[in-house]
């Protein structure tokens, strides 16, 4: 299989606060990969390491085949690279096409009014909405707005960051399930997913992060049948 990101030994944080202790973490092309772990254990601090807005000390991230190590975000962006944050990710006083706009900026006019008419197609709420401002949309709604809006720039890997967090029922399942179908797109995800059990009955694989390090990585379906997994880190078994 071919891989599409591969973190070799990476140690980081924030200055001189080390959070991360020599993760190493594959993912290969068109796969769905959930992380999960305890509050705090550094999922999200590792996505950003990644995407290049926290500090790496040590090791290797290769992304297709090429060393991304040190590449500044709006770069990887062009590389492909997608990342939709748990919070901050809409401009709440643009409106829902000028969001989507500021996702395309690296492309033509042209470019952008076919790929935000393609997203629309996706995210048929957001689509009945295009003048209204961000800050006036659901939690829901704001999350579709959020991953549209990385979807403008065409990305072929995305990474995800608690995305159904705060969500009613609902929405989390709907988010999730539109999440899973950008794979019949050609697109890899890597999400951190709260509700761990929904996660990983869509994903193909899962690693379960403590303390900055990698704990526990294996099948997906693996992890929901293992009594232990279950009762530490999702919430019991079923
Ligand atoms: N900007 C920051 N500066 C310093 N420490 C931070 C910063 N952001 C997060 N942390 C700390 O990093 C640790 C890991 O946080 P985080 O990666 O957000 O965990 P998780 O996403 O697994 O809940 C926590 O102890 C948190 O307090
Ligand atoms: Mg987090």
């Amino acid at each position: 299989m071919e891989k599409i990101l591969e973190v070799k030994n990476i140690s980081g944080g924030y200055g001189s606060v080390q959070i991360l202790n020599g993760i190493d973490l594959t993912v290969y092309k068109s796969e769905f990969v959930t992380i999960i772990g305890p509050n705090g254990c550094g999922k999200s601090t590792f996505i950003k390491v990644i995407f290049g807005i926290a500090n790496l000390y040590q090791g290797d991230i290769i992304y297709k085949n090429e060393d991304i190590t040190g590449i500044r975000a709006d770069s990887l962006v062009k590389k492909g690279i997608g990342y939709v944050p748990q919070i901050d990710n809409v401009f709440p006083s643009l409106t829902v096409e000028e969001n989507l706009q500021m996702g395309g900026l690296n492309l033509s006019r042209i470019e952008i009014d076919e790929r935000i008419g393609q997203v629309y197609d996706i995210f048929l709420n957001i689509k009945q909405k295009p003048y209204h401002l961000a800050e006036s949309l659901s939690g829901g709604e704001r999350q579709m707005l959020a991953i549209s809006r990385v979807l403008i720039s065409n990305p072929s890997f995305i990474m995800f960051d608690e995305p159904t967090a705060a969500l009613s029922p609902k929405f989390r399942e709907m988010i999730l399930e539109k999440i899973s179908d950008l794979r019949k797109m050609g697109i890899t995800v890597l999400i951190v997913e709260q509700n761990a059990r929904a996660s990983l009955a869509m994903s193909d694989r899962g690693y379960i992060f403590s303390n900055g390090k990698v704990v526990h990585t294996s099948d997906a379906g693996n992890m929901l049948n293992d009594d232990d997994i279950g009762k530490y880190f999702l919430g019991g078994t079923q």
